[in-house]
């Protein structure tokens, strides 16, 4: 054969195999509001960034007539590009070729760009879209998702890895997405359990349907597994690229600094009246958020999950930093199992990628109840205490209003390691709160008195003034300084930039013992 007729039959390939299951699949896929996985990647990547490998990749299967079946690709898409300029690896499932199932050989594609990825300490970002094992392959297919499972795990805290399902991921299957640092979905499309509708009906007499049992909303507002949810798959793909301009591209890099014209001695005269008069009334802490970061923008990590405490990234002078914040809108801001579990992830997701953490602190207590208690609160709590214990990053607290008992210890007080405590005027740090304070040590004066409702007021007056304000605790030094609210911005700012050389050497050890 002639070089010219070698390299048409080369082109001829790859084109067929570019169209994937073929025109009438694409089509399929594309009417049920569903791009396919070379449209996902290129929608991901930089234009014209994306560099295929392992295209011509087959199964060897030979069970089933598979030996006859043509799996362009062998069902998956992998290979890199850039995003913002900066390397990144990928692999999209296509759902068009045997419903995107995993075997032997597609796993082996997922596996190289995995090991890739580690070793050039770049982010990978999955697609997931798969009928899950193929069945044909048995446990070939098993070991496969083994492999994977077991690379998530050991690049976990080196490269940041993010899941995108845009599809079924159902039984084993899930575990690769939950191994990896995020979690996207999209609305209607996305599809996430460990045992469908059908087998939850035989073994428990339950009926639910898939989109009740594991759609998007599912996973983002109940069960906490996912933590984006967008309407199409566009905005879910304009999302992964913007939280990659949040992240280094791994554990030994700082993240991108974005620069900005936000003046960083902007000052905010809003924020001095921000916290009502009455303590029991609410605030958005969302608009603090928004009125100290950069261009006021604030990317929100889990914002369906656990509402009473907030997650999410903003930006300072350019800087990426995390912010944890309670929500007096939400459970009057109360820690709970749910919002200890999102704040304990995020935290150790910060400090394994170089992220400072700011905490902003307005917390009546640990919500109390026999369902928090049978459910774990104390061990679920406990990783809160552990995560901030642990990280080594920057960690700076600002209390705002409330920070009672075991919860201002918990949201990274002075004691866990927080390298700068800053609180507005309106603190009231205390074991606990005025009224519950004052009903226990001033028991018997409010029962002896002539009118109990006026001395039980006047007493919790006299402990709110007494030790439920900023000025013991800055006197002790656990608070750096008390700052004018308006102030906020530039001080965190100043702090941060402080900070920037802070190392801090932890014993050595096989690994602590979060308790999980
Ligand atoms: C082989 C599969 C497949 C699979 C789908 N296909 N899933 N082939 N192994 N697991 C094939 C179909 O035969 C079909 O081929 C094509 O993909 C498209 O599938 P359809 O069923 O036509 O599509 P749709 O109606 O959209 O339904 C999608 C689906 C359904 C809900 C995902 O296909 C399904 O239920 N598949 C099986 C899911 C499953 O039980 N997987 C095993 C999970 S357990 P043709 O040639 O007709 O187009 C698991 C264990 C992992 O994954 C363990 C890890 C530790």
């Amino acid at each position: 054969m002639k070089m010219n007729d070698k390299i048409n039959e080369l082109i001829k390939e790859k084109e067929k195999i570019k169209l994937g299951g073929g025109i009438k699949r694409i089509e399929k896929q594309h009417s049920s509001g569903k791009l396919t996985a070379r449209e996902r990647i290129n929608l991901l990547l930089d234009e014209n960034s994306f560099i295929e490998i392992d295209a011509f990749v087959k199964h060897r299967s030979t069970n089933f007539d598979m030996e006859n079946v043509d799996a362009p690709a062998d069902g998956v898409v992998t290979g890199y590009g850039t995003v913002d300029g900066r390397l990144v690896f990928v692999y999209a499932q296509d759902f068009t070729v045997v419903g995107g199932s995993l075997g032997e050989m597609h796993a082996n594609k997922i596996v190289k760009v995995q090991d890739m990825a580690l070793k050039m300490g770049a982010p990978i970002v999955g697609f997931n879209d798969s009928g899950g094992a193929r069945i044909q392959e048995g446990v070939d297919a098993l070991s496969g998702y083994g492999k994977i499972f077991y690379r998530n795990t050991i690049a976990s805290g080196v490269i940041p890895q993010i899941s995108v399902i845009m599809g079924p991921c159902a039984g084993g299957a899930v575990y690769s997405p939950a191994l990896t640092d995020f979690i996207f979905m999209t609305e209607k499309t996305s599809m996430m359990f460990i045992t469908g509708p059908q087998v939850i009906k035989s073994v428990t007499g339950e009926e639910v349907t898939q989109e009740e049992l594991g759609g998007a909303m599912t996973h983002n507002r109940t069960s906490g597994v996912a933590h984006f949810m967008d309407k199409t798959e566009e905005d879910t793909i304009k999302r992964v690229r913007e939280l990659l301009s949040y992240l280094p591209s791994n554990n030994l890099e700082m993240p991108p600094v974005v620069r900005t014209d936000d003046d960083i001695n902007r000052t905010d005269e809003m924020l001095n009246d921000i916290v009502p008069e009455n303590p029991n009334k609410p605030y958005d802490m969302k608009e603090i958020i928004k009125s100290i970061s950069d261009e006021n923008e604030f990317f929100e990590v889990q914002p369906l999950y656990a509402g009473n405490i907030i997650t999410g990234f903003i930006r300072l002078n350019g800087k990426t930093i995390g912010v944890i914040a309670n929500q007096p809108k939400v459970l009057a801001g109360c820690l709970d199992i749910n919002a200890s579990d999102k704040a304990g992830r995020f935290i150790r997701t910060c400090d394994a990628y170089n992220i400072p953490l700011l905490n902003l602190v307005d917390v009546p207590g640990f919500l109390p109840g026999t369902n928090q208690e049978y459910g774990g609160i104390i061990r679920h709590g406990a990783k809160m205490l552990y995560a901030y214990s642990e990280a080594t990053v920057p960690k700076v607290t600002l209390i705002i209003r409330k920070a009672y008992g075991g919860a201002y210890l918990a949201m990274c007080s002075k004691d866990l390691g927080a390298d700068q405590v800053f609180a507005w005027p309106t603190a009231e740090i205390a074991v606990m709160g005025p009224d519950g304070a004052a009903n226990i040590i001033f028991k018997n004066e409010i029962a002896n008195s002539g009118d109990p409702v006026k001395t039980r007021m006047e007493k919790i007056e006299e402990y709110r003034n007494t030790v439920a304000n900023p000025s013991i605790a800055a006197q002790r030094g656990f608070v750096d300084d008390i700052i004018v609210p308006s102030h906020t911005r530039p001080r965190l700012i100043s702090a941060f930039d402080m900070l920037e050389s802070k190392r801090e050497n932890r014993p050595s050890k096989k690994h602590g013992n979060l308790p999980v």
